[in-house]
């Protein structure tokens, strides 16, 4: 269980889902035209995301390892939209899917706010004339301040847009530089006033903790301005340093003479942001994120997949569950086109989950939320979690990370900073100490 000191600064942490992608594999990829042949069970049907992925930026920033490229012509983009509208008619005409609607939709990145305005006025319009989404509770929409504008927030209202995640990371002109950022801080005054005047139902920023060139004391100025603004929701990543990064490379060879957070260090100052937040009247609501009001501003994306809704993902890359099975697009220019030419799913690997698998999956993501109902795992899996995972909860508690009332486990504060860290002690034995992506 390494949860301290000698946790090495380098790799990925942050769970997204279990599985570890890994595991998933090209021989596994027959399970998915078999589920998306049967229709669900009316009774057993869940809430259905989608996940719109545009792997498009100004430039790469240094720590990011999402799938993504700098420099891309509009034509190529307007191609690229064009494909995600195939794909989602692909998926339209299965069975698993075609009488769905959409309970959430989210365009991720990359940086969806790089499209030019007309292609994704004409995205936003193709995807709803496939599956309309007016009765969807929730349409979020990433954006890089930068490429935010008065018109381009009206397009994403006038199509439905409920909530903008802003990705600042910092409020200090020096760390973002210093971090590959193209933005400066009078960007994201700019970008927040076009947001805030457009009107939208919510609004989040992200901020990372433990950039290079950050210090606990230029940390907490930036998080005293982002409260300043009092966006709804208040979202703060601890820095990974995923090996793909143009970050780790520079370590690597010594390019970089700054010291890099430890894991410590990124807990410490997230424990003092979580403490400065509910002092400012947040809420705090998993290991991540604090939000101004839990009623109006849930994230039903993320909650919604930590109980087990279906996703299905469009774009490279991204990464689909449907009725237990996951799946991941291939991520090269000419197979994600080239399938959909052929009229075929671009997929590249997946893995099939068994009951237990199911269970630990919606067990591990909501440990993630802070707290855990008994009387959920017991309804849906017939299971009793306190028995299922008796030793490491044994072990998590005696750490002080875990605590439990009569019909919840709890994450302790200490263990709600460093959650991601803990979840592979509820793994199966064949998927603990391996890699993740
Ligand atoms: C896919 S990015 C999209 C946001 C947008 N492109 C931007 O950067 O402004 C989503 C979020 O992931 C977080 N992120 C990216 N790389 C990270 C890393 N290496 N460690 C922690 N958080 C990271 C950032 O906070 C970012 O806002
Ligand atoms: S953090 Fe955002 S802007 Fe930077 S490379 Fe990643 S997706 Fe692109």
């Amino acid at each position: 269980m390494p949860c301290g000191s000698d946790e090495p600064v380098t790799g990925n942490y942050f769970v997204s889902t279990y599985p570890p992608f890994s595991t998933w594999s090209s021989n596994k990829v027959n399970a998915v035209p078999e589920v998306l042949n049967q229709a669900p069970a009316p009774q057993h049907t869940p809430p259905l995301g989608l996940y719109i992925h545009i792997p498009f930026c100004v430039e790469r920033c240094q720590y990011c390892y999402y799938l993504s490229y700098a420099g891309k012509s509009t034509k190529h983009m307007a191609d690229y939209a064009d494909a995600l509208v195939s794909e989602l008619n692909l998926y339209r005409n299965t069975s698993a899917l075609a009488n769905r609607h959409f309970s959430f939709v989210y365009f991720g990145g990359g940086t969806p706010s790089l499209l030019p305005d007309a292609t994704l006025n004409r995205l936003l319009n193709n995807l709803q004339s496939v599956v309309p989404w007016n009765n969807t509770d929730e349409v979020t929409f990433e954006c890089a301040p930068k490429t935010v504008t008065p018109p381009k927030m009206h397009i994403l209202k006038d199509n439905g847009v409920t909530r903008i995640s802003l990705g600042v990371q910092a409020v200090d002109d020096e760390v973002l530089r210093k971090n590959g950022r193209v933005h400066m801080t009078r960007d994201v005054e700019q970008a927040y006033e076009a947001i805030t005047k457009t009107g939208f139902p919510i609004t989040n920023i992200d901020l990372i903790v433990g950039l290079i060139g950050e210090n606990e004391a230029s940390f907490l100025r930036s998080l005293a301005r982002i409260i300043d603004l009092k966006p709804d929701s208040i979202t703060i990543y601890q820095l990974e340093i995923p090996l793909n990064t143009p970050l780790y490379r520079s370590l690597q060879s010594a390019q970089i003479h700054e010291p890099v957070a430890s894991w410590d260090e990124k807990r410490h100052r997230l424990g003092i942001a979580f403490e400065q937040l509910v002092a400012a009247g947040y809420h705090v609501q998993n290991g991540y994120s604090a939000v101004r009001d839990p009623q109006r501003h849930s994230f039903i994306y993320q909650t919604a997949q930590y109980h087990g809704a279906d996703l299905l993902g469009i774009g490279k890359a991204s990464f689909s569950y449907i009725s237990g099975v996951h799946f991941q697009n291939v991520a090269t220019e000419e197979s994600y086109f080239g399938q959909l030419q052929k009229g075929a799913f671009p997929i590249k690997r997946a893995y099939t989950l068994n009951h237990d698998e199911r269970l630990i999956r919606e067990f591990v993501l909501q440990l993630k939320l802070g707290r855990v109902s008994d009387e959920y795992f017991m309804k849906k899996f017939h299971v009793n979690i306190r028995d299922r995972f008796a030793r490491p909860l044994g072990e998590l508690e005696r750490a002080g990370w875990i605590e439990h009332d009569a019909a919840h486990i709890i994450l302790t504060r200490e263990g709600l900073l460093r959650v991601d860290h803990l979840l592979e002690n509820f793994y199966l034995p064949s998927h603990q100490h391996i890699r993740y992506s």
